[in-house]
C-alpha cells in the first residue's frame, strides 16, 4: 500500500463509516496581473495523496455508491481535477488530469473540477457527518449547497446526509502530529539540508558583506539539494536586526562587531526544518556576547535535556525561562530572587516568544496544544491542559534573548530592572528540531555547529 492510502485508511478508520471528509487544493493566489505566487499544495490534501495541483477537491467517503455507466460503485478516494488541456500544458506544463488521478493516484473515482457541483451531492449521500476544515471562503458555499442537494435528496429517498461537520483537528491533525518512519526520513533529510545551508552562511559571512548575500548562499544549498523552498522567509538580521523576531528585509550590510541572527530551514518534499544559529560576523564572540548567548544555549540544552513522552511543551518553555531569567541576572540586566523574577514576568521584555512548536509539513504545524485534562482518577474532565508529548512528535526548541525595541518595555529602576544598556542591539535566538522518542528525544539538527567553540570554528570556514 502506498502511504498516502495507509493514510487515508487510517483516517477512515478514525472517522467511522458514516462521517465522509472533504480536502480542498489551495487557490492560485494571484501576485499582480496575470502572475502568480509559486503554487503549494494544501498539506492535508497532499498527506493523503501526494497530488499537487491546484483546482482539486478530494472526497473520501464509505457509505457513498454512484452509478456511472450503468455500473454501481462505491468510492472512497473521489478526486476531482483539472482536465487535461494541451492548449494550457504548453503554457503551465502537464496535468495529471481525470485518467491520470485513477491511474497515477489511485482514485476509485475521478472527475473534472467543473462536475463538482453535480457529483458531490451524490458523494455525501449515506454519511452523518463530515469532516472538513470551514473557513474556506471560496469553498464553503459550494460544499453547503452540495450538502443542501443531498438533504433534498435524503429527505425523499431515507437515505442519510450530513447533518454535522468536524473540523480536521480531532482526527487528521492527530495522525500527522505522529510522524511515521517515512515522514521521518524526509525531516531528517530536511534537516540534513538544513544544516550544510547553516554551516555555509557561518564560513562565508564577514563584516561587508550583505544579509542578502548570505540568503542566496541558504537558498542556493536549498535548491542545489533538491529542496523544493525555504519552509518559512529566510531571516538574517545583523545587528540590531537580530532582535526583530521575524525580520524579512535582509539588506543591510553587516558590521565589525556585529551578531548574526539566522533563522532558516528548507522544505523538502512537503516536509519542514526550522533552525536558528547566532554568530559573530567577525568570527570572534566578544566577551558580552559571548556571555549572552551562553545563557540562551545552557536554556536551550536546558529545555532539549528534558524532552521525552509524558514531558508537555508548557514544562519546556518554563525551564527556559528560569535559566533565561537566571542569566539575565548573571548578565546585569535583572536583579533579584530568581523565582520571584519568573512569577511576575521581568524576562518578558527580553523573551516574549514561546519555546517552540510543532513541526512538520506546516513550519506551525498543526494539531492542539491543549487537551481535556485527565483527573488521577483517569476520568477526563472540562479544563483544558498542555498535552504530554508521545514518540513520533517533532517539536523545535528555541529560547532567545533580545535586547531591541521590545525590551525598552524594561525601566532600569522599575521592578527587578537594572540597566542593560550594555546589551543593547544584541539578538540570539538558537533553535533546533527535536523528535521525541520512546525513551527520550533525538535533535535532528545536532549536525548544525553550536557551542561557543564550534561556531567560531565554523565562521573560519
Ligand atoms: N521561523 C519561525 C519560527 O521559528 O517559529
Ligand atoms: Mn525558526
Ligand atoms: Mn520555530
Amino acid at each position: 500500500m502506498s502511504p498516502f492510502r495507509a493514510r487515508r485508511e487510517r483516517l477512515l478508520e478514525a472517522i467511522g463509516p458514516r462521517t465522509a471528509a472533504v480536502f480542498v487544493a489551495t487557490a492560485n493566489a494571484i501576485r499582480n496581473n496575470d502572475v502568480e505566487h509559486d503554487f503549494r499544495q494544501d498539506s492535508d490534501l497532499f498527506y493523503l495523496t501526494g497530488f499537487d495541483e491546484p483546482d482539486a477537491v478530494v472526497v473520501l467517503t464509505q457509505r457513498a455508491k454512484l452509478k456511472l455507466d450503468d455500473k454501481d460503485v462505491e468510492p472512497r478516494l473521489t478526486m476531482f481535477v483539472r482536465v487535461r488541456d494541451p492548449e494550457r500544458e504548453v503554457w503551465d506544463g502537464y496535468r495529471v488530469g481525470v485518467e491520470g488521478a485513477r491511474e497515477q493516484f489511485g482514485a476509485d473515482l475521478a472527475f473534472p473540477i467543473e462536475e463538482l457541483g453535480k457529483r458531490l451531492p451524490e458523494l455525501l449521500l449515506g454519511h452523518d457527518a463530515l469532516v472538513y476544515r470551514w473557513g474556506n471562503k471560496a469553498f464553503d458555499d459550494k460544499l453547503f449547497v452540495a450538502i443542501q442537494g443531498a438533504r433534498r435528496t435524503a429527505g425523499r429517498s431515507g437515505a442519510r446526509a450530513p447533518t454535522r461537520m468536524f473540523d480536521p483537528v480531532e482526527t487528521l491533525h492527530e495522525q500527522r502530529l505522529r510522524k511515521s518512519e517515512d515522514e521521518l526520513a524526509h525531516m531528517r533529510a530536511a534537516c540534513a539540508i538544513t544544516a550544510e545551508a547553516h554551516a555555509k552562511a557561518m564560513a562565508i559571512a564577514a563584516p561587508g558583506r550583505y544579509e542578502h548575500e548570505i540568503e542566496a548562499v541558504l537558498l542556493e544549498t536549498f535548491r542545489r539539494r533538491g529542496a523544493e523552498r525555504a519552509a518559512y522567509g529566510s531571516i538574517v538580521g545583523s545587528g540590531p536586526n537580530g532582535t526583530i523576531l521575524h525580520y524579512r528585509k535582509n539588506d543591510r550590510r553587516l558590521e565589525d562587531g556585529d551578531l548574526v541572527l539566522i533563522d532558516a530551514g528548507c522544505e523538502l518534499a512537503y516536509y519542514a526544518s526550522d533552525v536558528t544559529r547566532t554568530f559573530p560576523a567577525n568570527g570572534r564572540f566578544t566577551d558580552v556576547q559571548r556571555a549572552a548567548y551562553e545563557v540562551v544555549l545552557e536554556a536551550e540544552l536546558a529545555a532539549i535535556e528534558l524532552v521525552k513522552p509524558g514531558v508537555t511543551q508548557g514544562q519546556l518553555h518554563q525551564r527556559a525561562v528560569e535559566v533565561l531569567t537566571r542569566g539575565l541576572v548573571k548578565l546585569g540586566a535583572l536583579e533579584g530572587d530568581v523565582e520571584g523574577l519568573v512569577k511576575s514576568e521581568a524576562y518578558k521584555p527580553f523573551y516574549m516568544h514561546k519555546t517552540g512548536h510543532w513541526l512538520g509539513m506546516d513550519v506551525h504545524d498543526v494539531g492542539a496544544y491543549f487537551a481535556p485534562k485527565r483527573g488521577d482518577d483517569g476520568v477526563v474532565g472540562d479544563e483544558l491542559a498542555q498535552r504530554p508529548l508521545e514518540p513520533g512528535m517533532v517539536i523545535t526548541i528555541e529560547p532567545g534573548l533580545y535586547f531591541g525595541i521590545g525590551a525598552d518595555k524594561a525601566k532600569p529602576g522599575e521592578k527587578g530592572v537594572k540597566d542593560w544598556s550594555h546589551l543593547r542591539g544584541i539578538g540570539i535566538r538558537i533553535e533546533d528540531d527535536i523528535l521525541v522518542t520512546p525513551d527520550g528525544h533525538e535533535n535532528l539538527t545536532r549536525a548544525i555547529p553550536k557551542s561557543v567553540a564550534e561556531v567560531e570554528a565554523a565562521c573560519r570556514g
